[in-house]
Formats: structure tokens, C-alpha cells, sequence
């Protein structure tokens, strides 16, 4: 199978307590290589083989092994942790972790995020051969085996203890070549429904919801543009599920890829000047959300034809600034939205960029994120974004694009609330 299968999946590793937890750092390093999102928890018999901070480096994320640390709780429960991954690897499971989940304890996070997840696990044992061999242990696996989970070794060698047969977890290419296998069926567990909690399920009826959505293509001529990698996935996104909240919904689009959400009033834009004379149209609303990557200049004087390679070089292109759409609404004397929403996307000190913008454009939020190299963001499912307002920052955790905007939305309906 090949290496791309990987990429963007989202892998939930935990590291059980064992000689062979060494291995599992390279497991982290082998799966990243192949383009796969990783997070660790570390059980506190794992400390005592590998450190957080190798774990830590190695995926380049916080390593959890604390169920009851606030902060962790609040940063991302561990319910959270075990949903937001397509897959779960434990690796080395040891004979203990072995039997705690065969018998539904939880009483530590790993357990608890092992317990609490409606996606599969892969387990790869690490133990004694006379403990692997045990009644007791190959009960516990048939027990997990009944229950789905997926099992890669162990295989058959010398042990650590210097005894010979099986008990060797699996070598970490091999554990990547499961968990690939793994990712090529579904992964959620066929698991009864769960019912949600009874919520307003129109919290925006009766409020009209403008957002702007994708980039925007600056001509250079009639055939040439400036353009970005926004796809408008966040901000459709949002429109959708404004929409589905009951609002009435005018998305104001760029050029993207993607079909108009259902249920909302579309308006198709090239330019940032169109995009601004769309939006003065569309007003006025109760709701503005600027998720559009406007571009910031366009080209000064547009050729009327198409340039033609001269002997002298490329042609230098002057630049003039775009109009600014989201602090022009913001700041509008008259017609100002009661809730004035930005996104921030940042490469670098984005919380700083953030809190300067929503001071500077007069806005209610800014939704920032991260979208240097290697984040994804662009054009990628998931966002992992801060809310920043003049109350303080709210971290998310990385969400579906989808989950963001759901969240968003709910988060409008009660600023809307607050302002009246
Ligand atoms: O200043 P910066 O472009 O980083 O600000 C981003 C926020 O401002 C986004 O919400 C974007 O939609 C909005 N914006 C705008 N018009 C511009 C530039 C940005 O509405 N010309």
C-alpha cells in the first residue's frame, strides 16, 4: 500500500509501559514521515522507558498523560482527544493496559480515552512471552478481538528478559503498514447512536447572517490574476451551518472550487472591489463574518491586453491597497452589524497579529489560525483556531472545518443575544 494513505490521518498513540516503548518513538517518526497528524499519551509506566519531551519533539504536539490537569482539560478533553482521531495505536500494549481494556477500566487517560472513543484501536502487545502466552492475557485479547480491535504481533524472537518465543512487539514498519490497512476500512465503531442533548435547534431564526467566503483574483490583464490559496471551505462552512441554524444567509464568494452551500443566497465576486460592492449591497445584517483571504493590493492599472514578453525583462507591476471590507463594515457609522467577526491567518505571533487586528478593524472576534507550512489549513478539513475578543483567547482544538463553523455559529447566536 502505498505511503500517501497516511497523509492528514490522524493518529491517537498511546504508549503503554514497556521495554518496547522505544520503539514506539520511532513509530511517531515513521508515521509523520508519511504524512499522518500524530498525538501521544503516555501512561505513567511509559514515563519510566521514554520522556514526554522525546515523545513531545518527535510529533511536534503536547504529549498528554494527565487525566485530571485543568489545563488539559480545558485545552482539549479526553473525549475530545479520542474522537478527533481517525485511529487509535497502542503501542507497546502490555499485558496490564491489555486486561484494563478488556475489562472497560478508566482509570487513567489512556484508558479513558481508549474507552471513550467511537473509532477502532490497533493494538501492538509487548510483553513476556509466558505473559503473552497466559490464559488470562489471550482471553483478554479474544475479548478485544470480539469487540473490534485490530491486532498487529507480537512477533517471535529474543526478549529483553533473554528468553526466546513470542512477545516482541512488532517493528514499527510493520505497525505503519497496519495502520494503513486499518485506515483503508472504516474506523468508526458501529457503536448505537447517541443521543444529543436537547438545544435550540434554530438559535439564528429571524437574523440575516453576510459572510465572505474564499479569495479574491486581482486581474493583471484580461487573462492574468493575483490570486491566493484560500479554497472558501471555512467560510462556506459557516454559511452552511448558519443556515441550518434557521438564518437567513448572504455569502459573498471569490472564485472557489467548492458548490454553494444549500439554503443560502450566493453572490459570486472576482475582485476585492466587487466583493466590497456585493457586501455594501447586502446590508444591512445582524451578523458579518469576513472568512474571506481578500487579497491585500491590487495591480494599479490594468492592461487592457495581454502583456507581451518585451527584450527588456518582466514587466513591473505597481500595486495599490484593496479596500479593506471587514473594518469598513465594522466601522460603519450607520449600518454596523451587531456582532463583526474576522479571521486572522497568520504564519507567525499569531495571537499578537490577532489581538492587533480586532483592536485596529473595530471587530467583535477574530478567528485565528495558523497557516504556515506544513499546517495544512489551506485547503485542508480541519482548522485548529483561537478566539480572540476583549474577553481573552479561547483555544479549540483541531476540528473539522465543519465542527468549527457548527461551534461559530453557536457562539454568534449568543453574541447576538448579548448585544440586544
Ligand atoms: O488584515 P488581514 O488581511 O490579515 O485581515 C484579515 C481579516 O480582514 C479577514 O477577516 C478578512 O476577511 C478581512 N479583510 C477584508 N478586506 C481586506 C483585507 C482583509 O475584509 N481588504
Amino acid at each position: 500500500m502505498s505511503g500517501t494513505s497516511l497523509s492528514a490521518a490522524r493518529i491517537l498513540l498511546i504508549i503503554g509501559g514497556g521495554v518496547a516503548a522505544y520503539k514506539a518513538l520511532d513509530l511517531i517518526r515513521r508515521l509523520r514521515e508519511r504524512g499522518a497528524k500524530v498525538r501521544v499519551i503516555m501512561t505513567r509506566a511509559a514515563k519510566q522507558f521514554v520522556t514526554p519531551l522525546s515523545a513531545a519533539s518527535l510529533s511536534s504536539e503536547k504529549v498528554y498523560d494527565d487525566l485530571f490537569s485543568l489545563t488539559d482539560e480545558a485545552e482539549m478533553g479526553h473525549i475530545e482527544l479520542s474522537r478527533a482521531a481517525d485511529l487509535l495505536v497502542v503501542a507497546p500494549a502490555t499485558a496490564d493496559l491489555i486486561a484494563r481494556m478488556a475489562n472497560g477500566l478508566a482509570d487513567d487517560l489512556a484508558t479513558t480515552a481508549l474507552l471513550a472513543t467511537d473509532k477502532k484501536t490497533l493494538l501492538a502487545p509487548a510483553m513476556n512471552l509466558r505473559m503473552w502466552l497466559h490464559p488470562a492475557t489471550q482471553r483478554n485479547v479474544a475479548t478485544l478481538q470480539k469487540d473490534g480491535a485490530l491486532f498487529v504481533g507480537p512477533t517471535e524472537g529474543e526478549m529483553a528478559c533473554g528468553e526466546f518465543g513470542p512477545g516482541r512487539m512488532a517493528e514499527p514498519l510493520d505497525i505503519v503498514a497496519a495502520v494503513e490497512a486499518a485506515l483503508a476500512e472504516p474506523t468508526t465503531l458501529p457503536l448505537p447512536p447517541v443521543a444529543r442533548a436537547p438545544r435550540d435547534e434554530k438559535p439564528l431564526a429571524g437574523t440575516h447572517v453576510l459572510i465572505t467566503s474564499g479569495p479574491t483574483h486581482e486581474p493583471i490583464d484580461p487573462v492574468r490574476f493575483i490570486a491566493n490559496r484560500s479554497s472558501g471551505r471555512q467560510g462556506h462552512a459557516i454559511a452552511a451551518a448558519a443556515a441550518a441554524a434557521g438564518a437567513r444567509v448572504t455569502l459573498v464568494s471569490g472564485p472557489v472550487a467548492i458548490p454553494d452551500p444549500p439554503g443560502v443566497a450566493a453572490i459570486h465576486v472576482e475582485s476585492a472591489r466587487e466583493m466590497l460592492e456585493a457586501v455594501e449591497k447586502a446590508l444591512p445584517a445582524d451578523i458579518f463574518v469576513a472568512a474571506a483571504a481578500v487579497a491585500d493590493w491590487r495591480v494599479a492599472e490594468i492592461g487592457a491586453n495581454k502583456l507581451k514578453k518585451g527584450s527588456s525583462g518582466g514587466p513591473s507591476l505597481k500595486l495599490v491597497e484593496n479596500p479593506d471590507i471587514l473594518a469598513s463594515v465594522a466601522q460603519s457609522p450607520s449600518r454596523r452589524p451587531a456582532v463583526v467577526v474576522g479571521f486572522a491567518a497568520e504564519t507567525e505571533n499569531v495571537l499578537a497579529h490577532a489581538r492587533d487586528k480586532l483592536l485596529k478593524k473595530k471587530c467583535d472576534l477574530i478567528v485565528a489560525n495558523d497557516v504556515g507550512e506544513g499546517t495544512g489549513v489551506f485547503g485542508g478539513r480541519t482548522n485548529l483556531v483561537h478566539l480572540v475578543s476583549k474577553d481573552g483567547v479561547e483555544s479549540w482544538p483541531s476540528l473539522d472545518k465543519s465542527e468549527v463553523a457548527a461551534r461559530l455559529v453557536e457562539r454568534l447566536a449568543a453574541m447576538r443575544d448579548a448585544a440586544k
